[in-house]
């Protein structure tokens, strides 16, 4: 199995359009140690010919560009596309907005848990994407589903598990209380298998907390990609970004007691890999405490082109 990361910040991306924070100013400057990502996204194929995404993000058509493997196929159609399958992890823009620019009558399955569906049933626009071209497929929780586009199978399934988090920013309820409105399955997290292999790793991009049934779930993984927004709870706050903490954004926050470091230090998992990375998070300085404080507990910072074979 082939697993490519096409973007590895979170929404807003790196830098962000309308963020002078020092960590954007710094990549924006070309300073060293600084580099570039675009939106929440991977790739994911088990022959390298057939791929699946694994959320769709608005940078998806320069992804494209940048991933060899994604052009079209030369000598068959003139107009055909490798991605054969895109699955969401949640609603929120940095997943969905890349669906917008799969509309040039591409032919591929959309998959996502039942709340998500109904998001995208419930906007319109995402009617550009026609129905007979793009069958929409609602993922079962806690199953595995076979992934298949418009020339069979894709040879992966994914499993689709709640996690703790939070509806989309767009769809926030406040007189709904403190969960905003929260639905189960708003958010999942997905274990993909390589149905020939047995090869299988997670990809978690958006996550509250790490609660018991999560940590069994990953115990003795080979291979977990794992929301990195935030290093501390209260940095955007602190940089004078945002009013608002990790935990009121759906984010568990990396380091600290109740963080996903801690969280999933002793699960066993051999190779732990941080995404959804926010423009505020010091761990973008390839050469700063924080990234060598991340390394040394024994994970990595997930960059845009990384390619993970399993
Ligand atoms: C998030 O990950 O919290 C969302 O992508 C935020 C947003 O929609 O901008
Ligand atoms: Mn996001
Ligand atoms: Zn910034």
């Amino acid at each position: 199995m082939i697993i490519k990361v096409l973007g590895s910040a979170a929404g807003g991306g790196f830098p962000q359009l309308n963020c002078s924070c020092r960590n954007c100013a710094a990549v924006r400057a070309g300073e060293p140690g600084y580099v570039p990502r675009t939106q929440s996204s991977l790739a994911v194929s088990s022959d390298g010919k057939a791929w699946a995404l694994l959320n769709a993000s608005p940078d998806l058509r320069q992804q494209v560009a940048a991933t060899p493997e994604l052009a079209p196929p030369q000598g068959g159609d003139l107009r055909a596309s490798p991605i054969k399958a895109v699955v969401l992890t949640n609603g929120d823009v940095d997943h969905v907005a890349g669906l917008l620019s799969l509309r040039e009558g591409i032919r591929f399955t959309l998959y996502a848990a039942g709340p998500v569906l109904s998001t995208l049933q419930s906007n319109s626009i995402f009617n550009v994407l026609d129905p007979k071209l793009v069958p929409r497929v609602a993922l079962s929780p806690d199953r595995p589903t076979r992934l298949c586009g418009p020339l069979g199978d894709l040879g992966l399934t994914v499993e689709a598990f709640t996690v703790p988090g939070k509806i989309a920013l767009y769809l926030e309820n406040p007189a709904a209380g403190e969960g905003l409105g929260t639905r189960e399955g708003d958010t999942v997290g997905l274990e993909v298998c390589d149905t020939a292999t047995g090869s299988a790793f997670f990809y978690v991009p958006g996550c509250a907390a790490v609660d018991e049934p999560l940590a069994a779930r990953l115990r003795g993984a080979s291979l977990v990609l794992f929301d990195g927004t935030l290093y501390t709870d209260e940095e955007m706050i602190a940089q004078g970004l945002s009013a608002k903490t990790g935990k009121r954004m759906g984010h568990i926050s990396m380091s600290g007691p109740q963080g996903s470091i801690a969280a999933l230090a002793s699960l066993g998992i051999a190779r732990r890999v941080f995404i959804h990375i926010n423009n505020s998070n010091p761990v973008l300085d390839d050469a700063g405490p924080e990234r060598a404080a991340v390394e040394a507990a024994g994970w990595e910072v997930a960059f845009d082109g990384m390619e993970i074979r399993l």
